[in-house]
């Protein structure tokens, strides 16, 4: 192997780890064993924002620091009692079981006492990332029907966007009432959050939940069509807390970072929920990527935990092995990735100039927690993904659900259920049983399982793209660039990128009378910007005279990606021209 086995010697550690011995954690396991974990509110009811916030202390919860370089630091109390106000303020608003409340905001402490509050209040909580555009805002608020969204002033601007000055939002038909976490008074039809919130009682009764009853909503892309809303229960919390144990190795005197933001899972599984439940402190930063910022805050904060993505890594990387060597980083205890492959340069990297290495960890939005990860009590072996959780049984089966032998490349399947995996798509139940196949749970990922039970990611079986560690279907992206004046069709694949795994790549025809231009190309980047999100923009546009097509009319992307990597096509059989 041309990348060595790294050993951990104990001394690479300043702490023994929760998980001591893997194999026999993996084969005596049991969920059922850990349900003492949980404050069982009745005979088989719990509730993921009580588990998060039910150690009241003065401990110091969450270290906040914005943008603009402003500090905040808050105690267990406070998020305890700030998520209880909010939970009542939903009540006050008539907010029903069950009922959608989003959640448009920058990364502030009230996205963690609003998630945790609509959790105690039995609505379900639906995040979105700051960058999205009008048309990503319209198919996720419009699409889960919520009635309550929380943003703030500069946001709202893109809500009042899609909506414009109607009475009821035609895109938009449930929402009932906004609130502007940055007002000090109601401003026309929104409300102040802080007066709405401010009056309430810090006292609230967490409405009891199966394990079972919906929690949280993230809308994740697929190949084709809108993105699906993947709808996560209150049970998944014991995964969450668990995993944050075993896997981050998390212990009560930890300070640590997830840089990921609210918009994707990680930063709600393992930025609100996993961390708090273990009553770990955490470190929130709201300003963008920067990586002499970055080495500071662990600096100043005493990161000892720090949770990350590959991209993010290979920019410290390129930023120089100079910088991290002018900051005091040795409060670094374990640094962990997830998203998109980590190559085994990156985990060597950490090794040298962190003096530890970087552990992957795989997971999806759909299965609410790390499935496969490099624990610290294993040995890594760098490129690969790890080993399946206590209590996940992994396997490598073929396109019939055939399970296949060691070493051999197939589909990643993991056998169901686990306590966090979704419960369903919203409002798509075939899309839902979609990911199902025999006894299978299928992830769209191609993979192989060594003989010691490695596992090694390898592509994905669709065309889904991973840009900087963020998840784009290319069908959104074509559907954004269709809508631009200039535009006839378009044909959008993820093309291989050393630093962000991939970047985006639109192939368009134009219509008559439209020439290319670099100010053509910045028009369109402009707009799908606006329209989709500021990180699914193509950053490369090829013009073309006409693009691949099936005899029914479907654009195929496979002979654009092969086009573009000079491979060869493959079976053409369908294709029109
Ligand atoms: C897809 C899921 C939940 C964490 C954030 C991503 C890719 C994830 C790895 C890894 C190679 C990875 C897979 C997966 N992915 N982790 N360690 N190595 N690829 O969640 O946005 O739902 O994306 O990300 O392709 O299917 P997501």
């Amino acid at each position: 192997m041309k990348h060595a086995i790294i050993e951990k010697p104990a001394e690479f550690f300043k702490k023994e780890p929760a998980l001591k011995h893997y194999d026999s954690a993996y084969a005596n396991f049991s969920w059922e064993d850990y349900r003492k974990e949980i404050d069982w509110l009745e005979e088989g009811k719990l509730n993921a924002g009580h588990e998060a916030t039910r150690h009241c202390s003065d401990k110091t919860a969450i270290m906040w620091e914005g943008a603009d370089g402003r500090k905040k630091t808050c105690s267990f109390n406070k998020v305890n009692a700030e998520s209880n106000k909010f939970a009542n303020a939903l009540r006050g608003l008539g907010v029903q079981k069950g009922e959608r409340v989003f959640l448009f905001l920058p990364r502030v402490p009230q996205v963690h006492y609003s998630f945790l509050g609509t959790l105690k209040a039995g609505a379900i909580a639906g995040t979105l990332f700051s960058a999205f555009g009008l048309d990503a805002l319209k198919d996720r608020i419009g699409h889960s029907e919520a009635s309550v969204v929380v943003t703030d002033t500069n946001l709202k601007k893109r809500i009042d966007e899609v909506c414009g000055n109607m009475q009821v939002c035609k895109d938009m038909p449930a929402l009932k009432h906004v609130i502007l976490v940055d007002a000090e008074d109601d401003a026309g039809d929104a409300l102040s959050y802080n007066k709405l919130v401010g009056k309430q009682s810090p006292e609230f009764k967490p409405e009891p939940m199966g394990k079972d009853d919906y929690a949280f909503m993230l809308y994740t892309s697929g190949t084709t069509g809108k993105p699906k809303g993947i709808v996560h229960a209150h049970g998944g919390i014991i995964q969450q807390k668990l995993s944050a144990r075993w896997v981050l190795d998390l212990k009560q005197d930890d300070v640590y970072w997830c840089t990921a933001d609210h918009g994707w899972v990680t930063g709600i599984s393992y930025g609100i929920l996993g961390p708090l439940a273990n009553r770990v402190p955490l470190v929130l930063y709201d300003g963008r990527f920067d990586a002499e910022k970055w080495y500071s805050i662990i600096q100043e904060y005493k990161v000892s935990v720090w949770y990350t993505a590959p991209t993010a890594i290979r920019m410290l990387m390129k930023a120089g092995d100079e910088l991290p060597a002018k900051h005091d980083l040795s409060s670094l205890r374990l640094l962990y990735s997830v998203g998109e492959p980590l190559n085994p340069e990156a985990v060597e990297w950490g090794l040298k100039v962190f003096n530890k290495p970087f552990h992957d960890t795989w997971w999806q939005t759909e299965t609410g927690s790390i499935l496969i990860a490099n624990y610290p009590c294993l040995p890594i072996k760098p490129g690969s993904m790890g080993k399946p959780f206590p209590g996940i049984k992994a396997a490598i089966i073929d396109d019939e659900g055939r399970e296949l032998p060691a070493n051999q490349e197939g589909n990643l399947a993991i056998k169901p259920p686990w306590p966090s995996i979704l419960r369903t798509v919203w409002a798509n139940k075939e899309k839902y049983e979609g990911y199902f196949l025999k006894e299978w749970f299928t992830t769209g990922d191609r993979a192989l399982c060594d003989d010691d039970g490695y596992y090694w990611f390898i592509g994905r079986a669709d065309d889904v793209i991973k840009t900087s560690g963020e998840r784009v279907g290319p069908f959104e992206v074509e559907s954004a660039l269709v809508e631009h004046e200039a535009i006839a069709e378009a044909g959008v694949i993820g093309k291989p990128d050393m630093m962000r795994g991939e970047i985006i790549k639109a192939f368009i025809t134009l219509k008559d009378g439209y020439k290319h231009t670099p100010e053509l190309d910045e028009d369109i980047q402009k707009f799908v910007k606006k329209n989709l999100a500021g990180h699914a923009y193509p950053r490369e546009i090829e013009v073309v005279d006409s693009l691949p097509k099936t005899s029914s009319g479907k654009i195929m992307r496979r002979v654009l990606k092969a086009k573009e990597l000079g491979l060869a096509i493959g079976d053409t059989s369908t294709l029109e021209n």
